[in-house]
């Protein structure tokens, strides 16, 4: 029987945890966007940089990676099962859980995970550390793949509300779309004016969610936001977004972030608070433009 990505990762993070000392902090990686350009250069499955991205989290030697979707240009199945069949090559024994991205789907107005489902796995999974008081808890805000709608159905919120529920002190939200709000205004993301999205706001401030983790923008940054009362925001303070999006994809360039280059993402985490984001860049050349 062939396992789901997902699977496996879930095994290989059982075996890891055990080997865990709850007094020394574990790490973890947090990365996003691997997939080529398409019809613009043939390139399907994912861009070569990915691979010399995987490898440099691989070194880390992280507990797991987390990726925030747009592994591969279309979500056929060829093409995911490609991906999935690159990461247990160079990540063969760390586990990775993917978060899912327009581009993992066929490019089809409303929502189509059967194939991520059949090869990367489970959509909406979570990670209990209970030692380090960690949860991770990965959600879908692609709405529609085709129209670029992204953001929350009352479904989705809902499972997040019973989620955070008995939310431990380091929990994490992961998931592809970013908030349109502050220096991602114009980059399309989902719109945080919404009631959906300003219920996705409450939610995670009334449970004091440590860290929300984005991709769908080439890039890095990392914004905090908080949500007034009065559902205006304000920047500086508040809630820690980090945007990383650059495990490969064609760098987005038009806006200025903190960095538009390729990059990824590493955590500390002990049972009192996660430390992090440290920033890693510059990865070298890759020897294949396509993998
Ligand atoms: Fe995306």
């Amino acid at each position: 029987m062939n396992l789901t990505l997902h699977e496996r990762s879930e095994k290989l993070l059982k075996q890891r945890i055990k080997q865990l000392n709850p007094r020394d902090p574990f790490n973890f990686v947090f990365m996003g966007d691997s997939r080529g350009d398409g019809p613009n250069d043939n390139c399907f499955t994912m861009s070569g940089e990915f691979e010399l991205v995987l490898k440099k989290a691989v070194e880390l030697n992280p507990l797991f990676i987390i990726h925030g979707g747009d592994t591969v240009y279309t979500g056929k199945k060829e093409y995911l099962e490609h991906f999935v069949k690159v990461v247990e090559k160079i990540a063969s024994n760390i586990p990775m859980f993917v978060c899912v991205g327009n581009h993992d789907e066929l490019y089809l107005d409303e929502s189509n995970l059967e194939n991520f489902r059949a090869t990367i796995g489970k959509v909406h999974w979570v990670i209990d550390i209970p030692v380090f008081n960690f949860r991770c808890i990965a959600l879908n805000n692609v709405i529609s793949p085709k129209n670029k709608i992204y953001g929350f159905t009352d479904r989705e919120l809902n499972y997040l509300e019973q989620q955070l529920e008995d939310a431990p002190r380091n929990t994490v939200v992961a998931m592809h779309a970013q908030p349109n709000i502050g220096r991602w205004s114009n980059l399309e993301g989902f719109p945080v004016t919404t009631p959906q999205s300003q219920e996705f706001f409450d939610l995670i401030q009334e449970h004091r969610v440590k860290k929300v983790l984005v991709s769908h923008v080439h890039a890095y940054d990392e914004q905090f936001i908080r949500k007034n009362r009065n559902g205006s925001f304000m920047f500086g303070r508040g809630t820690d977004f980090v945007l990383s999006g650059g495990a490969g994809a064609p760098l987005d360039f038009e806006q200025p972030l903190i960095l538009n280059n390729y990059n990824f993402t590493e955590f500390f985490v002990s049972r009192y608070n996660i430390l992090g984001p440290l920033l890693w860049k510059d990865f070298g050349r890759p020897r294949r433009n396509c993998l």
